[in-house]
């Protein structure tokens, strides 16, 4: 008897098939009763009936509890009226393992808090199943965009000695004899492989110990950072418009299932087509003006002001030309108007706030050794990076996109945590 996966019964009609899974739930009516399957690749109603099966399953009726696992052996069936269109008419149940405590997460309503404090077990539920489903297919997605579009993965170190982005949100280790920090970023390493490669990218996991409690913010999140050699700022832009319709698309087309689950509106998604508005920054902060916003000029914009300017169009809008002194060290300031920086950040629709940020890199050497001085950090630790300025120094570009706000947008969830395995915040080491 072959052993199938519940997404694949469409191949197995009429054909007897063993299962291996979990119960998900169980019902019964008269001589039946019902119990539904959980195999990770979905769920199947089995039908036991009186008769069909041997004694011993059936009167397992009682016994079985919820996450029990068990194997089930039956004959499959199509039947569009049960979940996901197929049914196992059932000949034998196995029972691996059985608790007789009740299962923690029940049917019914459970608090954020307990359920993150049960994200192991969490995990099984339908809809987290739906949204790491989605997650995998974004992490592919942006692989395939950069593997076939000529970039070669060059990763970053997680371990650095220097900050990149600001010096408040650094994690410090204990590295043998002297302090280190966990990566904010790998921009600076991707610099060092775009002039040795042209094209590269990293995608992992970047740490910022971010005190606020934002529903956007972790302290562990995953970045993808591409850099371009002689690429400048308006060619970056086209990069991460078309990265982010790239991976709408390929949400829609294998995650169809998921979004239902999920009930997320797809007409929203489908219109995610580039090329996407660029505004700059003072155009961004006229529209905020006109809105009624407390904004003030020169100023970063706050998570309200990203959703008014959100709300101004129907897909991501790209905002460029920042104050250069609310922006990192390292970028090129506007050759037109020297108090810009050549940055941009993108920001999602329906208020998801910022999910890319990126820009030019300053290409100077002299202009970029003052830039890291004025910005008070150690030119030391950065020797190798101005050597980058020093050797065959060309204009560049890159970004870096934030995984889990993506996530958090493609599946229309309130809060970033739910869109992680295991979430780190301020608040949450465990599980
Ligand atoms: O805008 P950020 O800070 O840019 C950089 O780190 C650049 N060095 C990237 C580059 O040019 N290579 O971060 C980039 C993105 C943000 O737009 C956001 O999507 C995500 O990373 N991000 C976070 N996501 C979750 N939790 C946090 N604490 C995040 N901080 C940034
Ligand atoms: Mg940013």
């Amino acid at each position: 008897m072959k052993t199938v996966t519940i997404n694949r019964l469409n191949k197995y009609v009429d054909k007897e098939v063993e299962i291996k899974g979990w119960v998900y739930n169980r019902r019964s009516v008269g001589k039946i009763w019902f119990l539904i399957l959980r195999d990770g690749t979905g769920l199947l109603q089995c039908v036991v009936v009186d008769g069909e099966c041997d004694k011993n399953t059936f009167n397992l009726e009682q016994e079985l509890n919820q996450e029990d696992s068990v194997i089930v052996k039956g004959k499959v069936k199509k039947e569009p009226r049960a979940i996901g269109g197929y049914e196992l008419g059932v000949s034998e149940v196995c029972v691996i393992n059985h608790t007789t405590e009740e299962y923690p997460i029940s049917k019914k309503d459970h608090g954020a808090d307990f359920l993150m404090s049960n994200r192991h077990l969490w995990l099984r539920s339908k809809r987290q199943n739906s949204i790491m489903r989605v997650r995998h297919q974004i992490v592919k997605a942006i692989r395939d965009y950069f593997d076939d579009n000529g970039f070669t993965l060059i990763d970053s170190p997680i371990f650095t000695g220097n900050s990149v982005e600001g010096t408040t949100t650094l994690f410090g280790v204990d590295y043998f004899e002297r302090s280190a920090y966990l990566t904010q970023s790998g921009q600076l390493y991707q610099e060092a492989g775009a002039t040795a490669f042209g094209k590269t990218y990293c995608f992992g996991p970047c740490f910022r110990a971010e005190k606020s409690k934002t529903r956007r913010h972790l302290t562990e999140f995953w970045m993808v950072e591409p850099e371009m050699a002689f690429v400048e700022l308006d060619e970056n832009m086209t990069w991460a418009e078309n990265l982010v319709g790239f991976i709408i698309q390929r949400v829609l087309d294998n995650c169809l299932i998921e979004l239902e689950v999920l009930e997320r509106d797809i007409s929203l998604l489908e219109n995610i087509i580039p090329p996407f508005p660029r505004i700059t920054y003072d155009e961004a902060s006229k529209i905020l003006k006109d809105n009624g916003s407390e904004f003030k000029y020169g100023n970063d914009f706050g998570a309200p002001d990203e959703t008014i300017l959100s709300e101004q169009f129907d897909k991501p809008v790209m905002i460029h030309r920042w104050p250069a002194n609310i922006k990192p060290f390292y970028m090129k300031r506007d050759e037109h108007d020297h108090e810009l920086a050549l940055g941009v950040d993108m920001i999602a629709p329906e208020g998801y706030g910022e999910i890319i940020g990126g820009g030019q890199r300053e290409d100077d050497i002299d202009i970029l050794t003052n830039s890291i001085m004025h910005h008070d950090l150690p030119l030391e630790p950065f020797k190798w990076f101005l050597d980058l300025r020093k050797y065959g120094s060309v204009p560049h570009s890159g970004f870096g996109l934030g995984l889990e706000r993506v996530v958090a947008w493609i599946c229309g969830t309130k809060h970033i945590r739910e869109t992680i395995p295991f979430p780190r915040t301020m608040a949450r080491l465990e599980p």
